[in-house]
């Protein structure tokens, strides 16, 4: 993607470290950023901070280990910016299988940031990748296995 400005970035572990960072540069690039943490303190104090410097933000409070949570990431997404052109699954642990291998654990009610969280949150932006085949990501199953809900 050459042309950066007026896209959507979508960044996990938004608040703070490299997710912070990430989403400054996507702001610096022009980018439209949907920034999402599990602390909502720290989640509106970098929202409020990058508004401040002429960033087109919104913060979602999001644990990525809950699949609830993402769904409403990304439906928050869609109805605030209308795609997704990158997903920046920042937030979460290495859990050494692939994400199509990883199961959901919806309701887990964890706010820790554990090995099911980063494939959770991209098991929307897959069904994205899907059918807009707009949305770049580093880790997502190609669109013939995107999830599906089930119910
Ligand atoms: N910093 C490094 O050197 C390094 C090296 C390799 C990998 N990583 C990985 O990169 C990622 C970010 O690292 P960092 O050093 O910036 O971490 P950090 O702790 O500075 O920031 C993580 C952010 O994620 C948020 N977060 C935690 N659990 C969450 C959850 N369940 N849902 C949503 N947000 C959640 C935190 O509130 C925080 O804002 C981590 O997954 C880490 O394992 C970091």
């Amino acid at each position: 993607m050459e042309q950066f400005e007026g896209k959507v970035a979508v960044v996990t572990g938004a608040a703070s470290g490299m997710g912070r960072a990430f989403t400054e540069r996507f702001v610096q690039e022009g980018m439209k950023v949907v920034l999402a943490d599990v602390e909502a303190g720290a989640l509106e104090q970098a929202v409020d901070e990058l508004k401040e410097a002429g960033g087109e933000v919104i913060g979602v409070r999001t644990d990525v280990s809950r699949l609830e949570d993402v769904e409403a990431l990304a439906a928050r997404t869609i109805d605030a910016f209308g795609a997704v052109h990158v997903v920046c699954n920042n937030a979460g642990g290495e859990s050494g299988a692939t994400f199509a291998d990883i199961p959901p654990r919806p309701g887990t009610g964890s706010s820790a940031s554990t090995c099911s969280g980063r494939s959770t949150a991209s098991r929307p932006s897959c069904r994205c990748c899907a059918s807009t085949r707009r949305t770049a990501t580093s880790s997502t199953p190609p669109p013939s296995q995107a999830w599906t809900p089930t119910s």
